[in-house]
Formats: structure tokens, C-alpha cells, sequence
């Protein structure tokens, strides 16, 4: 990084924690609702999203860029690294219903009131969700399908349970995974990307399936195998206490939610080491000593952390060429949703796993963008059922692109519509912007900001002339449409 350049992310970071695993963890204020200066696109026509049409409405601010994005299904190419991991996580739980074919399109209800999010949360805000009109929106987590599976099962929805692939593992979703892509109006750079992908886990027990398994002590009988222990690829870290900090939720007993969150971590731990151990088998079967996952040993860790649809809460961590990388949020599910799901004699467990994260370490894969590409150099590396290194090929030369202007009197600007619209203009051509100068000058009090925006192929050489055009476009509808002037 250049000295000076702060990257959009750390900039933000003070106010919502953000990145492509988990987004939720901070209920922090939130002031005036922020409107997005692209929201409510001129055209007054229906949205059109996967063949089906909604009315707009001052909310609606998902662009054609990312609605593009809802038709290409990454997660049923058998031979793209996402749908791989996918079926390897699907693997490890053969007793859960499985689902990944769900359409993104979901109600502002399931993806925030049905999980407790308070109306002021931040990751309601329009310049955070990609809206089809107030009601509808993309979704941004996998977490948007828990409440209506649970309650599928449980009145028997014949319709929606047919969606799973496995239908006879968990007929009654009382344990189903949901793999999908999901959408966030994000900053733009080498591991953030509007859309990526989740997998969800949900488990429930009835209360006196648990009491049995207490008495019995055998919860490791429950799930597969124990692992973790030396000579396991991943050294498991977990020095969290439920407690006041991290509370038992009040419908629930110490013992139950001592249960299951035990449960839930043998069995995600037992997946991350499966999963560890074949990329490691892997790369030594390659010989490949340079590839991005040529690191034998991972220590995983578990910290407390905060959702609003768990209790207690904690995040799984993978350390990973000396950064510790967030996969995984998860905990005990509040007792609301079963209880909405019209299940208040049930309890569960539940997480959610950032894909792209996981994928880009076992495949070696070094931009996000890649997981995007058709070109056959990218998408001929990768085969069904296997985990290979990415081999990366030539980069194509970049070109930069600065653009200084100075903020609306009305303070009325949100870097995000500045990332939609240069995406919505250069589409996958744009690999980063970065915001590279920040001053208020001392006579006037007018804000300036300069940002960097860098133009790269992962496919073919991009030329001046062609860059030059795009960059002109993008300096005049920040000016039309975010209402700043340029310097
Ligand atoms: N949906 C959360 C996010 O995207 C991740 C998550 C956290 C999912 C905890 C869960 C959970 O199921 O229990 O930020």
C-alpha cells in the first residue's frame, strides 16, 4: 500500500465492522436515514429480477451491474472452487437437509425483522443493502432463510421442502444448511466484493433429546469423531466462558446452552479440519511449496462476538499466514425465531460461513474478483471434488485514474454510491478505489476528497483510449448524480 492511502475499509471500520464473512456484530448508532443519491433510479418501470417483477420505490438502488449478478449461479458450476467447497462442506453434515438453490430475493422482514434486528441497525441503512423497493431486498445473509425453513418443517411446506437436495436426510428441516450468494453494497478491492457467498447451518434438538444426551454425556457420539487433537492439521484454540459478557439467553437452562454450543463447535470444528487436512494433502501431493496455502499447521480460534439472532455468540477464526481471518459467526439461536417458527418445545444452534474466505485459502486463489471470471485459464484450473493451487496466470498492466472534487454543501455523500457507480460503468474492469487524499480547506470549510481508482483486466490488456472514456463518464455522473464539483 502506498504511505498515506487508507483503503476504503479501514476508513469506515470505526462504524460498522465490515467484511465479505460477517457484518452484523455491531449495533452501533445510527443517525438520520441515510438516502442513496443513486436510490430511486430515474426510470419509473417495474425492477425486473430473476423473471419476476417488482414496483420501485425511493428505496430501490440495486443496479443492473449487480442484478446481473443474481442470474450466474457460481454455486452450480461443479467445477468452480465456490460449488466445490460448497458440496465438501455438504459433505461433512449428512444429516442436515441441504439447500442452494433459494432465489436471493427475499422480504425486508425475513432478512432482518424475523431475526431481531432493531429498526435502527445499521445494516438496514440504503447504503449498505442493495433494495428492490422497501419491502424487498437481495439478501445480505444466508441467515434470511432460518425462520422460514424452520417453520417449512414444521407446517409442513411441501413446496419449499422440495427445494432441498437431499430431502429424505432432515424431512422435517430440523437440521438444514443453506448455501447461496448474497449482497452488500461494499468498498471495492482485492477480497471485497458486492456479492459473495455464505453457507448457514441451523441445528435443533427438542429439549428432551438434550436432557438425554446430557445424562448420557454424549455429545461427541452425536457428531462425527473428535479432532482437533495433535497431529490434527488445525490446533484449536478456545478460551471463551458463557457468562455475562456472552449470556445464556433467559428461556434457557446453563445446561442447554452449555449443550449446544458444545455441539456446535465439535461439529464445526470437526468440518474446518476436515477441510484443512484435504487442501493440505493437496498441495504436498502437488509439491507446490509456494501456493498461498502452503501452511501445514492452522491454528483456529474461538472469541465471543455479538449477533443480534444468538445468544451466547461467538466467531471461529483461522490463522492464516499470520493474520487470523474471520470464516465463521455463530451461536445459540434465540429462542424468538423457534418460537415464531411454532416451535417453543425446540432449541438450536446456528452459524454462517463466509465462502469466499475459506475458498481463496484452501485454493490459493489471491482476488475475489477472480471467483468471477470466465476466462478458461481461471475457470480450467479447478475440477469436481478436488482441491487444487491456483497456478495464476499473467496480469494483465493496470491504469490508474485519479478524480479530485469537493463535496456537496449538504454533506449529502456516500462513498458507496461512488463504488456502485464506478462498477455500474467499468463493470469487473475496476479492481480497486481507494481513497487517497481527505481535507477541509481552512477559509470556506469545503470538504475535498481525491480517490484512485484502478482499471485492470483479469481477461486482456485495457487501453488508454478505452479507460480514458470510462473515466470521463465516471467524472460526469458524479457530478449529476452525487452532486459533487469536480476540482
Ligand atoms: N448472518 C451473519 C452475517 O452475515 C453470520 C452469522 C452469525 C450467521 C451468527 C449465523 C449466526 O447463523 O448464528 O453477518
Amino acid at each position: 500500500m502506498l504511505a498515506g492511502v487508507k483503503t476504503l475499509g479501514s476508513a469506515r471500520a470505526t462504524w460498522v465492522l465490515r467484511s465479505t464473512v460477517t457484518q452484523y456484530k455491531a449495533l452501533l448508532p445510527h443517525g438520520a436515514r441515510m438516502q442513496s443519491s443513486i436510490a430511486g433510479a430515474q426510470q419509473s418501470e417495474d425492477i425486473r429480477v430473476l423473471g419476476s417483477s417488482y414496483g420501485r420505490d425511493k428505496w430501490t438502488n440495486a443496479t443492473p451491474a449487480i442484478l446481473e449478478k443474481t442470474g450466474r449461479d457460481l454455486l452450480h458450476h461443479p467445477s468452480h472452487p465456490l460449488a466445490i467447497l460448497k458440496e465438501l462442506i455438504f459433505k461433512e453434515f449428512p444429516t442436515f437437509a441441504h439447500y442452494d438453490n433459494i432465489s436471493p430475493v427475499v422480504s425486508t422482514y425475513q432478512n432482518f425483522d424475523s431475526l431481531g434486528f432493531s429498526k435502527d441497525h445499521p445494516g438496514r441503512s440504503v447504503t449498505d443493502t442493495y433494495y428492490i423497493n422497501q419491502d424487498t431486498l437481495l439478501r445480505t445473509h444466508t441467515s434470511a432463510h432460518q425462520l422460514q425453513l424452520l417453520a417449512a418443517g414444521k407446517k409442513d411446506d411441501p413446496e419449499l421442502l422440495a427445494l432441498a437436495n437431499n430431502s429424505s436426510a432432515s424431512p422435517r428441516n430440523e437440521r438444514f444448511l443453506v448455501a447461496a450468494d448474497v449482497y452488500r453494497r461494499d468498498e471495492i478491492d482485492a477480497s471485497h466484493y458486492p456479492v459473495f457467498h455464505q453457507m448457514e447451518g441451523v441445528c435443533t434438538f427438542s429439549r428432551a433429546e438434550i436432557q438425554k444426551h446430557i445424562r448420557n454425556r454424549n455429545i461427541a457420539a452425536d457428531t462425527t469423531s473428535s479432532t482437533g487433537e495433535s497431529g490434527s492439521v488445525a490446533k484449536l484454540l478456545d478460551t471463551t466462558v458463557i457468562g455475562d459478557d456472552n449470556p445464556v439467553q433467559p428461556e434457557h437452562s446453563e445446561e442447554e446452552a452449555a449443550f449446544l454450543a458444545d455441539h456446535m463447535k465439535q461439529m464445526m470444528n470437526n468440518m474446518v479440519v476436515q477441510i484443512l487436512t484435504k487442501a493440505v494433502a493437496a498441495q504436498k501431493s502437488t509439491g507446490d511449496a509456494d501456493a498461498a496455502g502452503s501452511q501445514t499447521e492452522f491454528p483456529v480460534r474461538w472469541i465471543d462476538a455479538f449477533f443480534p439472532f444468538t445468544s451466547p455468540s461467538w466467531e471461529m477464526e483461522v490463522l492464516f499466514q499470520g493474520e487470523w481471518l474471520e470464516i465463521c459467526g455463530c451461536g445459540v439461536m434465540k429462542q424468538a425465531i423457534l418460537d415464531d417458527a411454532g416451535m417453543p418445545d425446540r432449541v438450536g444452534w446456528a452459524f454462517g460461513f463466509g465462502l469466499e474466505r475459506l475458498a481463496m485459502l484452501l485454493f490459493g486463489i489471491p482476488d475475489i474478483r477472480l471467483f468471477w471470471s470466465s476466462d478458461p485459464r481461471f475457470t480450467g484450473q479447478f475440477a469436481p471434488g478436488q482441491i487444487n493451487t491456483f497456478k495464476p496466470f499473467s496480469r494483465h498492466p493496470a491504469c490508474t485514474k485519479d478524480v479530485s472534487f469537493w463535496l456537496p454543501e449538504s454533506g449529502d455523500f456516500h462513498e458507496n454510491d461512488l463504488m456502485d457507480m464506478v462498477r455500474e460503468i467499468a463493470g469487473d474492469l475496476v479492481e480497486g478505489v481507494k481513497l487517497i487524499d481527505s481535507f477541509t480547506h481552512p477559509k470556506t470549510g469545503k470538504a475535498s476528497r481525491c480517490y484512485r481508482i484502478n482499471y485492470c483486466s483479469m481477461d486482456r490488456n485495457v487501453t488508454n483510449e478505452e479507460i480514458n472514456t470510462i473515466q470521463e463518464q465516471v467524472r460526469q455522473r458524479i457530478v449529476s448524480q452525487l452532486g459533487v464539483t469536480l476540482r
